[in-house]
């Protein structure tokens, strides 16, 4: 009898595959004795909502699954805080037109294609060097990648992350929840990293690099500091744990922001009206 039923049960999933592709608009039909419902989205046609026969039900989507996909993947965008201006940025719109650029691409675009391996592991990648040279541009794809794939993201400054836990100390919030939610998603991207000025500020990148670190946890961490730079920036535990977790990629050229003044609006500010 329970082999009859498992039996039924993968014969029936392997059936069902058939109608979910496709389609020719019915809401319903009926074959080799097992009902088919679908719903209809406007934009995105039909899809299979329950398959009922033999005895048995299965219910699949009561929403078109392809909205609730596209509307899981806003909400992701909304939580990761990647800022407005990099949210369009992909591998696709960065040039690499020369090979420094063509490397420091090739190893983001490896990072972000084996991500599903790497990020259990905790592997990290840190991208330093010129202003305007493509770091958050890359990173930001990298982040884009991760959500497709249903990691969570977060995205913050170091500056941000500072403040966000300094804020904890006059007894808004605490510390630890702070930390946690820096610790809990799947890929973290600190960027502008660097500038640690005092011990209070040093204890935090430990304590978040640390947790990260402890837990397997990755980072894309973003800054302008060469290696030197950045190990007496983050302090000697810090950076060795970052070197442990993460590999470099150096950014040294002419940045793309250029060092154009910006140009002037005409008096009447006619092109504005
Ligand atoms: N190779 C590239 N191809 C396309 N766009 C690029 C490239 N390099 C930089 N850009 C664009 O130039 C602008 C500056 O890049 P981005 O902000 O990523 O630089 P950055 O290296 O993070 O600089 P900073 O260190 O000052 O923060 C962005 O709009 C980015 O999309
Ligand atoms: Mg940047
Ligand atoms: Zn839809």
């Amino acid at each position: 009898m329970e082999k009859e039923r498992m039996l039924r049960a993968s014969e029936l999933l392997a059936r069902m595959k058939a109608p979910m592709v496709g389609g020719d608009g019915k809401e319903e039909e009926t074959k080799q004795g097992f009902t088919y419902y679908y719903g209809k989205c406007p934009v995105h046609g039909r899809y299979l909502r329950d398959v009922v026969g033999n005895g048995t039900s299965r219910h699949f989507a009561h929403r078109c699954p392809e909205c609730e996909r596209v509307r899981r993947e806003k909400e992701a965008w909304g939580r990761s805080g990647i800022p407005a201006r990099f949210q369009g940025k992909t591998f696709h719109s960065y040039v690499a037109s020369t090979p420094e650029e063509r490397a420091a691409k090739a190893a983001a675009e490896a990072y972000a294609r084996t991500l599903e391996e790497r990020l259990p592991k905790g592997d990290s990648l840190i991208l330093y060097g010129a202003p305007g040279t493509g770091k958050t541009h890359l990173a930001c794809a990298i982040g884009r990648e991760a959500m497709r794939l249903g990691k969570s993201v977060l995205y913050a400054t170091f500056d941000e992350i500072v403040r966000n836990i300094r804020s904890t100390w006059g007894g808004k919030g605490s510390e630890r929840e702070e930390l946690a939610k820096l610790t809990s998603v799947d890929l973290l991207i600190i960027d502008e990293a660097g500038g640690v000025d005092d011990a209070g500020t040093k204890r935090i990148l430990f304590s978040v690099v640390n947790e990260r670190y402890q837990s397997l946890r990755s980072i894309v961490l973003v800054t302008n500091a060469n290696m030197e730079a950045l190990r007496q920036a983050t302090g000697d535990r810090c950076f060795s744990r970052l070197c442990e977790m993460a590999r470099s990629v150096p950014f040294f050229w002419e940045g793309r922001r250029g060092n154009r003044v910006p140009s002037a609006v005409s008096p009447r500010g006619a092109e504005w009206r």
